[in-house]
């Protein structure tokens, strides 16, 4: 009889910068203050990749490099490089490219994946079924920004939010039902209007009227996005627990998508979790697009436990969100 192959994550890396840009620094920057970022956001400080031609794949390879280190692996032993990401280095060739070439890495193949702040988990899904297919042994999934390099820092609406960071899994075959058991993984582009960065693709190819009119900048409608993301990935998160017949009694830690504060409190108060149980990095990190969870599992890795039941979601630019559950498997 064939064992059922299930995708367990075996070790975590992760990457910030040591450069801080703390709301004091922003205060100076744009008409804002210290005490409104705190209360509506959560976020006191973030880091921010300085120095020239440094790069997202320069914040890939010390987090992958963490990660093999940990396993006692060498970077040519890994099978497939995903990374989720709205700032590659370049349109093409992908950052998974760029950073396997860096890395040393010369058996994997790879491709980046754009699902902005649902890009772990989507990447997640994906790297875990090539797992599950019994083609690959050794998958890693990383979620990567460098938000700085898209942020407009005269526009208080984004700046104060975004920060940069990598954070990466390794996922390796499990027999005994450890690793991703489930996820619910939504989209709807009728969202894209109010989180995007326009120009620099085939429909708005760079020019200088882009760049004067600032569309090389994210851009956000702040509350609506809001809006969307206190429902949508609440409503995801319980229908990912119900599915599984599992009540916020059976989890032992949720890792949420780290926006913005409230929006992590409403999912954690819907399935009945209590904060104590909530990994929350925000106030030093910000929000980091696809980086926040695996960053999230990199700084909490010591205190899971094998067997611990948790769930990861997320909801951002797209739209799109999602919810995963996890056996973790160490
Ligand atoms: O990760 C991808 C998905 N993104 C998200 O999930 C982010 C979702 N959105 C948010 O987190 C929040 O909407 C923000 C943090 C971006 C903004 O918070 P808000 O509570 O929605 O603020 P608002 O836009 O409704 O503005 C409230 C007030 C306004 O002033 P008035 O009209 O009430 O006088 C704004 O002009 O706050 C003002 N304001 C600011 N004040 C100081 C807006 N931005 C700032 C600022 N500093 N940076």
């Amino acid at each position: 009889m064939t064992q059922k192959i299930s995708a367990a994550i075996t070790a975590v890396g992760g990457f910030v910068p040591e450069d801080k840009l703390t709301n004091f620094d922003l205060e100076k920057m744009v008409d804002t203050n210290d005490e409104w970022i705190r209360t509506r956001t959560g976020i006191t400080e973030r880091r921010i990749l300085k120095g020239e031609g440094l790069a997202t794949s320069d914040m890939v390879v010390p987090a992958v490099q963490e990660l093999c280190k940990k396993r006692g692996i060498d970077p040519s032993e890994i099978d497939a490089l995903i990374v989720g990401t709205v700032t590659p280095d370049m349109m093409f060739p992908s950052t998974a490219n760029l950073a396997c070439h860096k890395l040393g890495a010369v058996n994997a193949w790879g491709f980046d994946l754009l699902a902005a702040c649902s890009g772990f988990l989507y990447s997640l899904t994906t790297g875990a079924s090539l797992i599950e297919s019994g083609r690959y042994k050794k998958v890693v999934v990383v979620g990567a920004d460098k938000m700085s390099s898209i942020i407009n820092y005269e526009d208080r609406a984004t700046c104060i939010i975004f920060g940069d960071g990598a954070g990466a899994v390794l996922l390796e075959p499990n027999y005994e039902g450890f690793g991703v058991q489930d996820s619910i993984l939504k989209s709807d582009g009728s969202g894209g209007n109010y989180l995007n960065m326009r120009a620099g693709g085939s429909f708005r190819p760079a020019s200088i009227e882009t760049v004067t009119n600032k569309e090389h900048y994210a851009f956000q409608e702040g509350q609506a996005v809001f809006k969307h993301a206190v429902k949508g990935m609440a409503d995801v998160s319980a229908e990912l627990l119900e599915r599984n017949q599992l009540t916020g009694n059976d989890i032992a830690w949720l890792v949420p998508h780290q926006a913005n504060k409230r929006i992590i409190d409403a999912t954690a108060d819907r399935i009945g979790l209590d904060a104590s149980k909530v990994m929350v990095n925000i106030e030093r990190y910000g929000n980091t697009t696809a980086a926040t969870i695996p960053l999230c599992l990199w700084e909490w890795e010591k205190q899971m436990q094998k067997g611990d039941k948790i769930v990861l979601a997320a909801f951002g630019g797209g739209f799109t969100w999602g919810a995963t559950l996890i056996n973790w498997a160490y």
